[in-house]
Protein backbone atom coordinates (compact mmCIF):
# COMPACT_ATOMS: atom_id res chain seq x y z
CA UNK A 1 0.00 0.00 0.00
CA UNK A 2 3.01 2.62 0.50
CA UNK A 3 4.87 1.92 -2.74
CA UNK A 4 0.99 0.65 -4.96
CA UNK A 5 -2.10 1.86 -6.11
CA UNK A 6 -5.13 -0.21 -6.83
CA UNK A 7 -8.43 1.82 -7.98
CA UNK A 8 -11.21 0.90 -5.58
CA UNK A 9 -8.83 0.03 -2.38
CA UNK A 10 -8.65 3.42 -0.88
CA UNK A 11 -5.54 1.97 1.50
CA UNK A 12 -3.80 1.86 -1.52
CA UNK A 13 -2.45 4.75 -2.59
CA UNK A 14 1.77 4.50 -3.65
CA UNK A 15 3.06 5.87 -6.14
CA UNK A 16 6.78 4.63 -5.31
CA UNK A 17 5.58 1.30 -8.02
CA UNK A 18 3.36 0.85 -10.86
CA UNK A 19 -0.25 0.96 -10.77
CA UNK A 20 -1.68 -2.69 -10.01
CA UNK A 21 -5.43 -1.92 -10.85
CA UNK A 22 -5.05 -3.99 -14.28
CA UNK A 23 -2.27 -6.38 -13.29
CA UNK A 24 -3.85 -9.05 -14.60
CA UNK A 25 -4.80 -8.00 -17.96
CA UNK A 26 -0.98 -7.25 -18.99
CA UNK A 27 0.91 -9.63 -20.90
CA UNK A 28 4.27 -8.31 -19.55
CA UNK A 29 5.07 -6.61 -16.24
CA UNK A 30 8.07 -5.56 -14.50
CA UNK A 31 8.84 -2.53 -17.25
CA UNK A 32 7.31 -4.66 -19.94
CA UNK A 33 10.77 -7.09 -19.82
CA UNK A 34 8.93 -10.40 -18.11
CA UNK A 35 5.56 -12.44 -19.13
CA UNK A 36 2.59 -12.06 -16.79
CA UNK A 37 1.90 -15.73 -16.10
CA UNK A 38 -0.14 -14.55 -12.58
CA UNK A 39 -3.43 -15.66 -14.58
CA UNK A 40 -1.92 -19.76 -14.03
CA UNK A 41 -2.40 -19.20 -10.43
CA UNK A 42 -0.45 -20.04 -7.52
CA UNK A 43 1.16 -23.24 -8.98
CA UNK A 44 1.67 -22.19 -12.18
CA UNK A 45 2.83 -18.71 -12.12
CA UNK A 46 6.38 -18.94 -11.85
CA UNK A 47 7.43 -15.59 -13.10
CA UNK A 48 5.19 -13.59 -10.70
CA UNK A 49 6.32 -16.06 -7.98
CA UNK A 50 9.47 -15.64 -8.57
CA UNK A 51 9.17 -11.49 -8.37
CA UNK A 52 7.34 -11.26 -5.23
CA UNK A 53 10.41 -13.82 -3.89
CA UNK A 54 12.85 -12.17 -4.56
CA UNK A 55 12.30 -8.85 -7.48
CA UNK A 56 16.43 -8.33 -7.30
CA UNK A 57 16.99 -11.83 -8.21
CA UNK A 58 14.68 -11.44 -11.21
CA UNK A 59 15.51 -8.07 -12.05
CA UNK A 60 18.95 -6.59 -11.04
CA UNK A 61 18.21 -2.89 -10.04
CA UNK A 62 14.54 -3.35 -9.45
CA UNK A 63 13.65 -0.59 -7.04
CA UNK A 64 11.11 -3.44 -5.35
CA UNK A 65 12.34 -4.83 -2.30
CA UNK A 66 12.67 -8.65 -1.07
CA UNK A 67 10.02 -8.39 1.45
CA UNK A 68 10.74 -11.70 2.79
CA UNK A 69 7.58 -13.33 2.04
CA UNK A 70 6.75 -17.12 2.82
CA UNK A 71 5.62 -19.19 0.21
CA UNK A 72 1.95 -19.31 1.79
CA UNK A 73 2.13 -15.54 1.64
CA UNK A 74 3.33 -15.48 -2.33
CA UNK A 75 0.52 -17.94 -3.32
CA UNK A 76 -2.46 -15.80 -1.23
CA UNK A 77 -0.63 -12.71 -3.43
CA UNK A 78 -0.31 -14.53 -6.82
CA UNK A 79 -4.23 -15.28 -6.34
CA UNK A 80 -4.96 -12.05 -5.28
CA UNK A 81 -3.20 -10.28 -8.24
CA UNK A 82 -4.88 -12.20 -10.36
CA UNK A 83 -7.91 -10.79 -9.45
CA UNK A 84 -6.78 -7.26 -10.51
CA UNK A 85 -8.87 -7.27 -14.08
C1 LIG B 1 3.26 -7.54 -1.02
C2 LIG B 1 3.66 -6.38 -1.48
C3 LIG B 1 3.90 -6.10 -2.94
C4 LIG B 1 3.35 -6.66 -4.05
C5 LIG B 1 2.32 -7.76 -4.15
C6 LIG B 1 3.96 -6.00 -5.21
C7 LIG B 1 3.68 -6.33 -6.52
C8 LIG B 1 4.33 -5.79 -7.61
C9 LIG B 1 4.08 -6.17 -8.98
C10 LIG B 1 3.07 -7.19 -9.44
C11 LIG B 1 4.92 -5.43 -9.76
C12 LIG B 1 4.99 -5.42 -11.31
C13 LIG B 1 4.05 -4.34 -11.78
C14 LIG B 1 4.14 -4.11 -13.30
O1 LIG B 1 5.22 -4.02 -13.85
O2 LIG B 1 3.08 -4.03 -13.92
C15 LIG B 1 5.68 -4.58 -8.89
C16 LIG B 1 6.62 -3.68 -9.31
C17 LIG B 1 7.23 -2.77 -8.48
N1 LIG B 1 7.04 -2.64 -7.11
FE1 LIG B 1 5.97 -3.87 -5.96
N2 LIG B 1 4.83 -5.04 -4.78
C18 LIG B 1 4.82 -5.06 -3.40
C19 LIG B 1 5.53 -4.24 -2.56
C20 LIG B 1 6.32 -3.19 -2.99
C21 LIG B 1 6.95 -2.24 -2.11
C22 LIG B 1 6.88 -2.26 -0.58
C23 LIG B 1 7.60 -1.33 -2.91
C24 LIG B 1 8.41 -0.09 -2.54
C25 LIG B 1 9.27 -0.05 -1.57
C26 LIG B 1 7.38 -1.76 -4.29
C27 LIG B 1 7.90 -1.11 -5.39
C28 LIG B 1 7.78 -1.57 -6.69
C29 LIG B 1 8.48 -0.98 -7.82
C30 LIG B 1 9.42 0.24 -7.79
C31 LIG B 1 8.13 -1.73 -8.96
C32 LIG B 1 8.63 -1.53 -10.43
C33 LIG B 1 9.84 -2.41 -10.59
C34 LIG B 1 10.37 -2.42 -12.02
O3 LIG B 1 9.59 -2.53 -12.98
O4 LIG B 1 11.60 -2.36 -12.15
N3 LIG B 1 6.59 -2.88 -4.30
N4 LIG B 1 5.31 -4.83 -7.58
Amino acid sequence: MACHAINGNEAAAGRVGPDLTHFAERAMFAGYILPNDVEEGPDGAETVSAWLADPQAVKPGAQMPDLGLNDDQIDALVAYLATLK
